[in-house]
């Protein structure tokens, strides 16, 4: 499979860290650090607080930003929600949905992630779709059943010829924040996997243009042989993302693997 149908992206899910305050300094930093790079698309996503400082600090568009989730409504009586509309107002290009912290602390199940996937692609944004099986249910051998059954939800809510606007992320639950990760080759079966069904569904020319992500405890260390894998197509990145240096060491991993260095 060729991943010249398709981006490369690596995109730090700050999840609830970091304050307003230290958006900038992490900005300058970042950006000073970070390869010169044709290969990748690099993206943040921040809390709803911190997204107009980025937006601000970030002065070009080397790097995208965007949210880590999104209300399923268009506007109105929804106290504590942000919409679509609202990221899309500022620019936002990403918008992770399904996070397994969201469908555990929030009740998201499918349907409200097909929905909130929805709304992000009618504003013109790209949604992020996360999928990802428990420890239990890889112990069982569900990994693939499961997820092929998460991705299908998802899909059903994408219109066609709109497919080339998402990402789908792959985050086995157990390699979230644990420190432990997926081997590339189990991550690598799995994302296969998942272009699979997207190829049943939809055709071959869409599963080739469709980016699929690994994420659980991507590093600066493990990043280069996950991102060599032919269908792993970047990273989405929790503790690493935090810190520019080892944020940047990842980014270029990619540059590495496309021998842009
Ligand atoms: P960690 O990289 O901290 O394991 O988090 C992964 C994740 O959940 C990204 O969305």
């Amino acid at each position: 499979m060729n991943k010249k149908y398709r981006k490369t992206i690596i995109a730090g899910n700050w999840k609830m860290n970091l304050l307003p305050s230290e958006v900038k300094p992490f900005a300058d930093e970042l950006r000073a650090l970070l390869p010169k790079t044709k290969s990748c698309e690099v993206a943040l996503l921040v809390p709803f607080t911190h997204i107009s400082t980025l937006r601000r600090s970030l002065k070009d568009n080397r790097i995208s930003y965007g949210a880590q989730d999104v209300s399923v409504h268009d506007k109105g009586a929804f106290t504590g929600e942000v919409s679509a509309e609202m990221l899309a107002d500022l620019n936002a290009h990403y918008v992770t949905v399904g996070h397994s912290e969201c469908r555990q602390y929030h009740g998201d199940n499918d349907f409200i992630v097909g929905q909130k996937a929805l709304a992000v692609l009618e504003k013109g944004m790209s949604p992020i779709i996360c999928v990802g099986e428990s420890l239990e249910q890889r112990d069982r051998s569900l990994t693939m059943e499961y997820i092929s059954y998460q991705v299908l939800a998802a899909l059903s809510f994408i219109p066609e010829g709109k497919e080339r606007q998402i990402v789908i992320a792959y985050e086995p639950i157990w390699a979230i924040g644990t420190g432990k990760t997926a081997t590339p080759q189990e991550a690598q079966d799995v994302c296969e996997g998942i272009r699979s069904v997207i190829r049943e569904k939809r055709g071959a020319r869409v599963a080739r243009s469709v980016s699929i992500l690994y994420g659980g405890s991507m590093n600066p260390k493990n990043a280069k042989e996950l991102l060599s894998m032919p269908d792993i197509d970047g990273g989405l990145i929790g503790g690493a993302s935090l810190k520019p240096q080892d944020f940047a060491q990842i980014i270029s991993a990619v540059t590495e693997v496309t021998g842009e260095e």
